[in-house]
């Protein structure tokens, strides 16, 4: 065992100026306009001060308890108010602006801020499935195209992106993350984050990103929202941690604290999380926000005896604005007069939230984002349009295909079947913004669209839940007349998402029933599967010849679901969260750990007596038309040196009929640690097109501090012993070889 090795040192010592310290203005030392807010601040009154930390809710989305219309409009009026959610389009921002700015004593500018999760009006996949395309320019760019619409109608901050790490599908919310992976949430993360915010966030199309939920809220126990959350420290820094450290790398310009507690502390007034790991351990200086009334439900959970306390517990955690908890507004200057809060500690908080509207260039004109011809001209444009499809089709998994996909154009005869085959408000999923199920093109134009001349007979068969299967036999006629069957089963939107924890991850309703009927018939038949979570789908698996998860795929679905089925795109997504074999599995995820009796036939060893330890579909996992061969994987050293880079190499060949995209996967294992290590970790992936007979050599950098951890006593450091790489298309096929670090 070693200590932390010189070289990280040096690497700290260099990347210190870019960290410069946050001092006790509350902004770092080298922030820009710093005079600016200094000027503002000087000019401001207590009052006025505690105000700048309130955010108060129009009426979009509500996700909690609201405040009036009027209520809202006369408190921004007391200088009451620094922040508003919810506020939607061009004309209505600058409407409620106007009241800010002018009648208002110093007439500072409100920042706008609202839920623009996975695009504003043309609608991408729900993040979850856009994950899965595990290709980052695309990622990047939807972000980038919601931040083009948001901004033109009046928003400057979107609360997004969610980096919570999940694992338990039953939590309605895994839909709105990355998956399961902390290496690849970082990586999602950094370019959602590059995506909204851009180079300039004084460009008019650019916005602020906001990390959420800091920290753990995707571990809710039982997977049930808002659940208590408890984890070992170590749990935290190395899979909940990194794509919240990743959004700071990114430079996100904003936090939400989570609803949560954790160990015992909600995290919105966990001075020990907030404050200790965001401001004094990453230095970070941007503005954090409450979720929606979590300063306040300090209360609820127990842990805050009033509201004054827990406004108390918040400011001191270092969180800067109180969303629609109206805990700040009333209680800070008590909280200053009583000594509980300092007002250098008010002061620090305002000046991060002035910073912001400085950075947005609102100080210049607080109107530039309320733009109605902008509006118009940018929004649900045919390129953005163009660019959903693309996302959607990119995200799409296919997860089974016994020689039955891609579809033929030629078929004369498709039968489509299930409730949701026409549904196009289901297509957007939840956290849609001001997406309209309306412009969604639905599985059944989508088919429309792309076999102008087949006769396409749609049966509903039955509802999404429910028990009713009198619709089944004409269905199954319909089935029984045709080329091709597909079949469109899954979850509703408002199956997935917040407050939308479900406690069985089947295919709701009779859904299940339906598709092993159709499949009995013997026909070419496709399940579409729409869902903003893993399923339980094993008897589906068992007896569905194809299966494509489409997600949410968002406004273009059909038209992307249509490109995959008839292949005018070859799927290449892959799962960045595993699918269980069965519910009780659950949390199952491809980095645990190694057990002191792995499975074997052996009586007392670490497994179900009825069912397997393996997922149905393991993280990383997805077909493709075409089929992949790994061969030749080559370490550039067997005995790697503490500061060298390893260099891996592997030989891919597309060996198939069709050209296609692979994502190649690099995971590591270090055999033994002073405390056990997962049995696989992510460490590097590529997305690689090849033609049909291609063969490419693939390469990646590994470098000695990508091995790191924190040891046995809590250093970050490496150890000197045996890894093995593994190199594939999933976490579960892949080749593997050795070396050993050594020091
Ligand atoms: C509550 C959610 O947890 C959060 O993610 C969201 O940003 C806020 N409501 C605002 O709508």
């Amino acid at each position: 065992m070693k200590k932390t090795p010189l070289f990280l040192f040096y690497i700290m010592l260099l990347t210190l100026p870019l960290m410069a310290q946050i001092n006790e203005t509350g902004l770092r030392e080298n922030a820009p306009f710093k005079k600016e807010v200094d000027s503002v601040l000087s000019l401001m009154t207590l009052e006025e001060k505690i105000g700048q930390l309130a955010q108060l809710s129009g009426n979009g989305e509500v996700t909690g308890p609201v405040t009036l219309n009027n209520q809202y409009q006369e408190a921004i009026r007391k200088g009451e108010v620094g922040s508003m959610l919810n506020i939607n389009s061009a004309s209505y921002t600058r409407k409620i602006q106007k009241i800010a700015v002018e009648e208002t004593r110093l007439g500072i500018p409100l920042l706008f801020g609202y839920d623009v999760i996975h695009g504003y009006k043309t609608i991408f996949p729900v993040p979850l499935g856009e994950s899965s395309s595990w290709d980052l320019e695309a990622i990047e760019k939807s972000a980038r195209i919601a931040a083009v619409e948001a901004t033109a109608a009046g928003q400057h901050w979107t609360f997004a992106p969610m980096v919570d790490i999940a694992r338990d599908p039953r939590w309605g919310r895994i839909m709105e993350g990355a998956g399961e992976d902390p290496f690849l949430g970082s990586a999602v993360a950094k370019a959602r984050v590059r995506g909204f915010q851009g180079n300039d966030l004084g460009q008019k199309n650019t916005m602020l990103a906001c990390a959420k939920h800091f920290v753990g809220y995707g571990a809710a126990r039982a997977g049930r929202d808002y659940n208590t959350v408890d984890m070992s420290k170590r749990m935290l820094y190395e899979v909940y941690l990194p794509p919240f450290k990743a959004a700071v790398e990114a430079d996100v310009a904003t936090f939400m604290t989570s609803f949560n507690e954790l160990n015992g502390v909600p995290v919105t007034g966990s001075k020990k999380h907030v404050k200790g790991i965001l401001r004094d351990e990453w230095n970070y200086d941007g503005l954090i926000v409450s979720d929606w009334a979590s300063v306040m439900e300090q209360v609820i959970h127990g842990s805050a005896k009033d509201l004054k306390e827990a406004a108390d517990y918040a400011m001191n955690a270092t969180v800067d604005m109180d969303m629609e908890g109206k805990a700040y507004v009333p209680f800070m200057k008590e909280l200053l007069d009583e000594g509980k809060v300092s007002e250098k500690q008010i002061d620090a908080a305002v000046r991060r939230i002035l910073h912001k509207k400085f950075e947005l260039g609102l100080f210049d004109d607080p109107y530039r984002y309320c733009d109605e011809e902008r509006e118009k001209e940018v929004t649900l444009t045919p390129e953005h349009r163009e660019a959903a499809r693309d996302v959607a089709r990119k995200s799409m998994v296919l997860l089974k295909n016994d020689n039955v996909l891609p579809f033929s154009k030629k078929v004369k005869k498709v039968a489509v079947i299930g409730p949701l085959a026409d549904a196009k408000n289901e297509m957007i999923g939840t956290w849609s913004a001001q997406g309209e199920g309306k412009d969604a093109v639905s599985l059944l134009e989508g088919l429309q669209n792309a076999l102008p001349d087949a006769d396409i007979n749609f049966v509903k068969a039955c509802e999404v839940e429910g028990h009713d299967k009198s619709g089944f036999d004409k269905a199954l006629k319909a089935a029984e007349k045709a080329d091709i069957v597909i079949a469109a089963v899954g979850e509703k939107a408002m199956m997935s998402g917040e407050a939308l924890s479900r406690m069985d991850i089947k295919l709701p309703g009779v859904q299940e029933d339906l598709v092993l009927e159709l499949a009995k018939l013997d026909k070419p038949l496709a399940v579409v599967l729409f869902n903003g979570r893993p399923l339980v789908i094993t008897e589906v698996a068992k007896k569905a010849p194809a299966i494509l998860e489409s997600w949410l795929p968002g406004t273009e679905a059909g038209n992307a679901i249509a490109d995959v089925l008839f292949g005018d795109y070859n799927p290449s997504g892959k799962l960045t969260v595993t699918f269980p074999y069965a519910l009780g599995q659950v949390p199952v995820f491809y980095s645990h750990k190694h057990t002191g009796r792995p499975r074997t036939e052996a009586r007392y060893t670490s497994k179900y007596i009825d069912g397997p330890n393996e997922p149905l579909y393991p993280f990383g996992y997805g077909l493709s038309y075409t089929t992949f061969e790994y061969s030749n994987l080559k370490l550039s050293t067997k005995k790697l040196n503490e500061g060298e880079t390893l260099t891996v190499s592997v030989n891919l060949k597309n060996t198939g009929k069709y050209d296609g995209e692979e994502v190649v996967q690099l995971y590591v294992r270090d055999l033994v640690g002073s405390v056990t290590r997962p049995v696989k970790e992510l460490k590097g992936f590529e997305k690689v097109s090849l033609k049909a007979g291609e063969e490419k050599t693939i390469t990646f950098e590994l470098k000695t501090e990508d091995l790191a951890f924190y040891n046995r006593d809590w250093e970050w450091t490496t150890e000197p012993g045996e890894f093995h790489v593994f190199v594939g298309g999933n976490s579960k096929e892949t080749i593997e070889a050795e070396f050993s670090l050594v020091d």
